[in-house]
């Protein structure tokens, strides 16, 4: 049967925006229809390297055109609920970047606004819909390497100091934490659950956003160390120990191609070739909800992102942070 094209469009035409229109062109029955900046140039430049038939000068022209199924909302983090609400109430299906929102309230807002608008929602936690973390998720369920005992994920890098960027102005949600130490928390909750217990510390930038946040999950049997750092690059590995072996989701983890399973004293690396940068398969799960007639993602569930969000403010009310 003929699959129906998604007609997408993207809201915050920066960096982000780029990768994902990139790897929108592999995704099949899909096209990218229409793009709105903030600028009407950068939106004609990005209409015309992607092919994109519309370009807008503004966000809400692109949440009332008719023509367009879906939209992704790729603007910095303090600006995920507006931006969504936009797009929901005109009944467009939203993929919304991580972290969802700024906080609990906010991503409650979001859901609800969904659900009365009887409308798609997701957050764009791509590693989810990765092969290899889905092969990770059946080895830690099928309990085929025995129970977690320990867990440590790290991500971190250094960007160039501007104290304008959306990575260190607090006012726009900056800091480590929302930024990349989710990824360590993700990894972390998607096979740990929820810890009885948040141990954390940070330092900060000057503009007040944190630049480097240690954490400690404790579970009953187990315990996570968790690192996001943007004072320096570190391996941005993540490794999972168990009772009878261990997993190393391959560097960098967010993103991984590969896994390393250690188990009875012999190492086996196991590939999962990709054929575009990895937002592919987030893309294709979102197609097939809208196709379906979906109004939420059984892979990535608000609930999911409820406990996500969450637990980022359970670390930074630990750390002192308030957005
Ligand atoms: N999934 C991933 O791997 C991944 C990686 C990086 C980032 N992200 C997420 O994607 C989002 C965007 O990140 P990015 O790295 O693409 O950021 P970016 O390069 O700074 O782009 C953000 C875009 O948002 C728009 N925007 C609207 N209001 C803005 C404001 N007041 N200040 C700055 N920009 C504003 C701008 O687009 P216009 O000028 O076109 O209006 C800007 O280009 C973040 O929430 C981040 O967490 C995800």
């Amino acid at each position: 049967m003929e699959k129906k094209t998604i007609k997408w469009g993207i809201i915050g035409l920066g960096k982000i925006a780029n990768k994902f229109a990139t790897d929108l062109k592999v995704v099949n029955d899909a096209e990218l229809y229409a793009v709105a900046s903030r600028s009407q140039d950068k939106s004609d430049a990005f209409a015309k390297e992607y092919s994109a038939k519309k370009a807008y000068n503004s966000y809400e022209d692109l949440a009332k055109d008719n023509q367009v199924d879906a939209i992704y909302i790729a603007t910095p983090h303090s600006f995920h609920r507006e931006h969504s609400i936009l797009c929901l109430q005109n009944k467009k299906a939203v993929l919304c970047e991580k972290p969802l929102a700024m906080n609990l309230q906010e991503v409650e807002e979001m859901t609800a606004v969904a659900k009365e608008n009887n409308v798609l929602l997701m957050e764009a936690l791509w590693t989810r819909f990765l092969p290899s973390f889905q092969y990770v998720l059946e080895i830690v369920e099928s309990k085929k390497l025995g129970n977690i005992t320990h867990l440590e994920a790290d991500f971190g890098f250094k960007p160039i100091y501007n104290a304008d960027s959306r990575l260190i102005k607090k006012e726009i949600g900056g800091g480590s934490l929302l930024d990349i130490g989710i990824y360590p928390i993700f990894i972390t909750l998607s096979t740990l659950g929820i810890p009885n217990t948040i141990d954390a510390n940070a330092t900060f930038f000057d503009t007040g956003a944190d630049k480097e946040c240690n954490m400690v999950f404790t579970y009953k049997n187990a315990k996570a160390i968790l690192k996001s750092t943007l004072k320096e690059k570190t391996p941005t590995e993540a490794s999972i120990t168990f009772d009878k072996g261990t997993i190393k989701l391959n560097s960098r983890f967010f993103e991984q191609t590969s896994v390393t399973i250690t188990e009875n004293g012999t190492e086996n690396t196991i590939e999962f070739p990709t054929k575009a940068g990895g937002f592919d398969f987030e893309i294709d799960h979102f197609n097939q909800l809208i196709r379906d007639a979906k109004t939420e993602s059984n892979m990535m569930t608000f609930e999911f992102s409820k406990t996500l969000i969450s637990t980022l403010d359970k670390v930074r009310k630990n750390i002192g942070l308030d957005y």
